[in-house]
């Protein structure tokens, strides 16, 4: 697909949150359609098996480590990335991630709410997705043409009970991601656009024993997660690498500011 309007080949794109379980996919898939993927990531080991992985398939990786709540980490990263790569085409803002501390559970109160945990969970999502995109612009300004993608979620737009703390995160994100398009394209052109992904419900390490019981079975939670997806099933990671490439894209040239969801219908279905 080199000459296709799909075509990924070559694009250099940075990548946070990379050696996550949904991270790992995308990225991998990404690299797959011949795109240099430029891992931001805080654990080296993880940052090193990823690397290799893709390098092993052909295709090409580069590792930075560096922690998105931390400004001047990731200015130290950028500047590597500068000195060897030039510049970015491409943003993929995906770390994240809920925390136990920032959630108000059945059997408490708003009174118990961890306000340290909040801030800890609006630093990592938030913060974590403003600090990438604000000092990593200025490589996509170099090349005169840049791409931002947020990974937000479902609990963005409409709350869910208990995960307090990632929702509002999440539903900053959004706004985010809204915001930084108009921003951006006004300020300096139609060739900089700023999208977001929120996946619906997967099942993942991070949330398996919320959502199901040991044996295999849906949670009291999993299944109300799934009695109101219309598609009946929780994502899989390969569910999300369509929208990624259509927003990653030149495809995609006249969208920006916009939220994709990709949940198996969550999002529509009223529950009636
Ligand atoms: N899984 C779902 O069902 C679901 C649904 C909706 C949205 N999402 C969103 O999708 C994204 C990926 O989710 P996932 O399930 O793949 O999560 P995950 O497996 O927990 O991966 C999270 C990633 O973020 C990285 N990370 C965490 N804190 C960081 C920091 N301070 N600096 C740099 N990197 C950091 C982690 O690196 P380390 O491993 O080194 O800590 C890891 O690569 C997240 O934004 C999540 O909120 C997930």
């Amino acid at each position: 697909m080199s000459n296709t309007i799909f075509s990924l080949e070559g694009k250099k794109i940075a990548f946070s949150g990379a050696t996550g379980v949904l991270g790992t996919s995308m990225s991998k898939y990404l690299a797959e359609q011949g795109a240099e993927v430029i891992i931001l990531g805080r654990t080296s080991a993880k940052v090193e098996t990823l690397v290799a992985e893709i390098t092993q398939n052909q295709g090409k990786a580069f590792g930075y480590i560096c922690d998105v709540t931390d400004e001047q980490s990731v200015v130290n990263a950028a500047k590597e990335i500068e000195k060897e790569h030039g510049y970015l085409d491409i943003l993929i803002n995906a770390a994240g991630g809920n925390m136990p501390g920032a959630v108000i559970r059945p059997d408490q109160e708003l009174s118990d709410l961890d306000l340290d945990s909040l801030r800890k969970v609006i630093d990592l999502n938030y913060l974590g997705t403003a600090i990438p995109s604000k000092i990593l612009f200025p490589l996509m300004l170099k090349k005169g043409k840049g791409n931002i993608l947020n990974i937000s979620s479902m609990a963005a737009s409409r709350p869910m009970t208990r995960v307090l703390g990632y929702a509002s995160a999440k539903a900053a994100i959004d706004n985010f991601t809204k915001f930084l398009s108009v921003e951006l394209c006004t300020k300096h052109g139609p060739e900089f656009r700023v999208n977001a992904i929120a996946p619906g419900f997967f099942l993942t390490e991070q949330n398996r024993a919320l959502l199901t019981e040991e044996d295999g079975s849906l949670t009291g939670r999993g299944n109300q997660i799934i009695t109101h997806t219309p598609m009946n099933r929780f994502g899989k990671p390969e569910d999300l690498l369509g929208a990624l490439h259509w927003l990653c894209a030149d495809a995609s040239a006249f969208v920006t500011g916009t939220i994709v969801p990709v949940d198996g219908g969550f999002s529509a279905y009223s529950g009636v």
